[in-house]
């Protein structure tokens, strides 16, 4: 089959591209404004197209009638972002890629699109999120915030229309807070907003700067390891019962707070490179480090029962996901110590 990946150059569509490189079964194009985490992987069933899918919409039609299955990765996905520029959040996340479903619709192509755990909200009473049971609870307008989730949510409402009338076969991959290789970028000592979570505890962890822990750090996340994520991604591919549903893909296994995170990394650094961290644990709040209109979530708890019917389950505890990334990061597994990226 031939797989275009929108998005390819950011950090799941990299690690996606080099996974289906490895298995040699498809065909795969990547299109992204930047190939920068790109650098180094290639293969004979690769090309890569540069194209900003905002302006070159004749091109990304060519390329859509071109393939079999196309996979949606491109989107703003920092909360930085969405409390900085939200508008810029939903023409993105929101109107660029319903603008992609309707090439797909056009073309009779199938779509794989990347929506998000954040559209389960502040949802305070389900144990874990089902994904067709849930509560969908967003916070007021006044907390940007939200804009993400409400894109996202919106998008993953039309598909659903769309699937109701025939007009596409969609899958939509709810992903929980992935962790791997080309996360975000590395930011300097003391940087508020920016990149997430894993990116300025390595960035902390590199340059001995603080460890900010915003509200205190008792919200609490579920992390999934990036080679879970890839196997997700072809489990759904391949399994036709997956069309016109979507996915929770993320490890209730590794549920911790972010204070627990924090002294986690620490240990982990500590362990692979013999060197103590002195970072302080500096508490901050929402507001200080992202600016007005940031609100959380408490609690990203995924049930994975559904992906797991289709024969998938993650394999990797809280501690190897971790100390995975950061040996990435250290250089010691790949030739690049560096993130890379840009927003
Ligand atoms: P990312 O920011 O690393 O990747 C997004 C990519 O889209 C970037 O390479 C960027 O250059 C590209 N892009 C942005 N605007 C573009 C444009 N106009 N034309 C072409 N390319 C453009 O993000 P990611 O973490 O890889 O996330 C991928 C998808 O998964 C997003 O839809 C995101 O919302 C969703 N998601 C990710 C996570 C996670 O754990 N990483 C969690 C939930 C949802
Ligand atoms: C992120 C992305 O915004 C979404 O694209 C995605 O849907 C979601 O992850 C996901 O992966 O499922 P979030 O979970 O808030 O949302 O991701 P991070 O920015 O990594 O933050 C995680 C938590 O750590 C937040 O509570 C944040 O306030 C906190 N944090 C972040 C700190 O305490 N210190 C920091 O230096 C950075």
């Amino acid at each position: 089959m031939k797989l275009v990946l929108l998005g390819a150059g950011g950090f799941i569509g990299s690690n996606l591209v080099e996974y289906l490189i490895a298995r040699a079964e498809h065909e795969v194009v990547g299109v992204d404004v930047s190939a920068e985490k790109l650098a180094g992987i290639s293969g004979d069933n690769f090309s890569f197209v540069e194209a900003d899918i905002t302006d070159a919409q004749d091109l990304i039609n060519d390329v859509i009638a071109g393939a079999d299955v196309v996979v949606d990765l491109v989107a703003y996905a920092n909360p930085s972002i969405y409390v900085e520029s939200p508008l810029e959040v939903v023409e993105l996340n929101f109107f660029e890629n319903l603008r992609i479903a309707e090439s797909c619709i056009r073309h009779n192509k199938r779509l794989i699109q990347y929506s998000t755990s954040e559209v389960y909200g502040k949802n305070p009473t389900s144990p874990r999120f089902v994904e067709d049971e849930s509560e969908l609870i967003l916070g007021p307008v006044t907390k940007q915030r939200w804009i993400y989730a409400a894109s996202k949510q919106v998008l993953e409402r039309m598909l659903h229309g769309y699937g109701l009338q025939g007009d596409l076969e969609y899958t939509v991959v709810r992903p929980f807070n992935f962790v791997g290789p080309r996360f975000d970028y590395l930011v300097e000592a003391g940087t508020r907003g920016g990149p997430r979570v894993f990116a300025h505890f390595m960035s902390a962890l590199l340059t001995g700067g603080p460890m900010y822990l915003v509200d205190g750090g008792t919200q609490r996340r579920c992390f999934t390891h990036i080679a879970d994520a890839n196997e997700a991604f072809t489990v759904l591919l391949d399994h036709p019962e997956s069309i016109n549903q979507a996915f929770n893909v993320g490890n209730p296994a590794t549920d911790t707070s972010i204070r627990d995170l924090a002294i986690l990394m620490k240990g982990i650094y500590a362990d692979l490179t013999g060197d103590t961290p002195h970072n302080e644990l500096v508490e901050i709040s929402g507001e200080e480090f992202y600016g007005v209109g940031y609100e959380d979530t408490n609690r990203v708890p995924p049930d994975i029962s559904k992906l797991a019917t289709l024969g998938w389950k993650p394999r990797f505890d809280l501690e190897t996901t971790f100390r995975d990334a950061i040996q990435y990061n250290l250089g010691q597994d790949n030739p690049s110590t560096t993130m890379g990226g840009a927003r």
